[in-house]
């Protein structure tokens, strides 16, 4: 014990040392004040245009996935809407992706920049897809990769859809260090940064989050050939927030002017770093335990700053239920031949729901398939959940309780997406950025200016949430 926490010790003191040479750039450079720093000089500190983006992610076989019109699920939900309303939905089949979904587009170019940066090797911190990204496009690259994950519980029981994720990562010739959930991962990931000097693959760096782009691009560019314009709302899973963030600027690149919807399952009650807690969920990502987080405080993430910053593109937050999600996973398989994984399919529930009060010339675009199969698939889930003692039965979808109960719905039209408080969250944001920013710090008019863009609101309200905030 006290050898582990001497080595603990001594590791965590040269963190900022190991990181800065880890990250293959300086953020200091983007700082402006404890609060503000350049998120659009640090965006475009990379070099790479779009086009160059979707050049290099062409040589590595990332992108290019086909978009589906859903006409049997619009037809479902017309059927039960209002007279004049169901919009359509479409879909981006981004499980067609070499690994499985999006996070390919995100892992291509942090190998390239790796690759171009001279490292050896890279290595990466997540449980899910983008750890089999990194791995596949290093596998191509010839670079070594090394995926760090939370797989178990204490009692050594790993949730089923990681433990297909490290089997993904191994067959491609990574190495995975599986860890129980608990503070170790930042660790044990600094301890193997510094031993080996490989890069620190983040989800969040600029470059990562800048390769989501060419999906908004793609999809905007797709909908004009296929119906004359970009689509009205384009619904996004969201976890960190990279997903909403690249696909929403994509789509700002080339003139889309399309309401940015985020989705997530709800999972509030469920803490995301408890041992008991782990295996009582059936979604590894894609839920509010990380959406809201980061959404309300992005730079909690293993890079100085997070690129990923939702908050600053998001319209809507729209929360639905696992078994809502799950039901949905059965109607797309069934209805439109796509059997596919839990998160894509997330932001798929809040699409019909969202698709039913819109009038039927809107068009709904999911922005993202991601594949299923083994652990991940539904029907193994929901075995899983009922082993780790959740109860799962038919019926109204709104009696679902996080952990316990997972309701699946009997009928198409209970499904029926949460609008989360943008208020609530923006009040949050700002809540944390004076809490790290420390005691009595006051903040700057460039500060009131930097979190207005960063909620996409205007200084005046950040002005009025923080005298809120002081008053108590
Ligand atoms: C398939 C899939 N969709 C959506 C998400 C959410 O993306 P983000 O964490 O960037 O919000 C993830 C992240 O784990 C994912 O793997």
């Amino acid at each position: 014990m006290s050898e582990m926490a001497t080595r603990y010790e001594t590791v965590m003191a040269r963190k900022g040392e190991i990181m800065k040479r880890a990250l293959g750039m300086d953020y200091a450079q983007f700082e402006r004040s404890p609060i503000a720093f350049d998120y659009e000089g640090m965006m475009g500190a990379h070099g790479y245009s779009l086009e160059q983006i979707r050049g290099i992610q062409r040589a590595a076989g990332v992108g290019g996935t086909p978009l589906l019109e859903l006409r049997n699920i619009t037809d479902l939900v017309r059927s039960y809407a209002e007279p004049g309303y169901g919009a359509r939905i479409f879909v981006k089949d981004e499980a067609a992706n070499m690994a499985g979904s999006f996070k390919d587009r995100r892992a291509s170019m942090s190998i390239h920049v790796a690759a171009e940066k001279g490292f050896a090797g890279v290595i990466a911190a997540t449980s899910g897809n983008y750890g089999a990204a990194v791995a596949s496009q290093a596998a191509r690259a010839g670079l070594a990769c090394i995926i760090c994950q939370e797989t178990f519980d204490s009692r050594h029981v790993g949730q089923p859809e990681i433990v297909e994720k490290s089997r993904l990562c191994e067959a491609v010739g990574a190495e995975v260090v599986q860890m129980t959930v608990g503070p170790e991962l930042f660790f044990h990931m600094l301890e193997l940064l510094e031993a080996t000097g490989y890069l620190s693959a983040s989800l969040y760096s600029p470059f990562g989050v800048s390769g989501i782009e060419s999906l908004g691009a793609e999809l905007a560019e797709e909908m004009i050939a296929l119906t004359g314009a970009p689509p009205t709302h384009v619904v996004c899973t969201h976890a960190g927030g990279g997903n909403t963030t690249g696909t929403a600027r994509g789509l700002k690149r080339v003139g889309a002017r399309t309401e940015i919807v985020s989705a997530s399952v709800d999972l509030s009650g469920l803490h995301m770093a408890s041992d008991t807690d782990f295996n009582r969920k059936s979604f590894t990502t894609g839920h509010t335990g990380f959406g809201v987080p980061f959404a309300t405080w992005p730079d909690r993430a293993d890079v100085p700053r997070n690129a990923a910053r939702s908050l600053r593109y998001m319209d809507r937050y729209l929360t639905v239920t696992q078994g809502e999600v799950f039901y949905v996973t059965e109607a797309l398989a069934k209805l439109e031949g796509l059997e596919r994984g839990p998160s894509g399919n997330t932001a798929m529930a809040a699409a019909m729901s969202l698709a039913r009060e819109l009038p039927r010339d809107a068009t709904v675009v999911v922005q993202e398939t991601e594949y299923t199969g083994a652990g991940k698939h539904h029907w193994s889930q929901l075995a899983f959940a009922r082993a780790q003692g959740v109860e799962v039965r038919a019926g109204d979808p709104a009696d679902n309780v996080p952990g316990k109960v997972i309701v699946i719905p009997e009928r198409p039209e209970q499904i029926h997406a949460q609008e989360a408080d943008l208020g609530k969250m923006h009040r949050s944001y700002v809540r944390n950025a004076l809490k790290h920013a420390g005691e009595g710090y006051r903040p700057t008019p460039e500060d009131l200016v930097f979190m207005a863009e960063d909620t996409n609101t205007t200084p005046a309200t950040i002005e009025e949430i923080a005298a809120g905030l002081r008053a108590g």
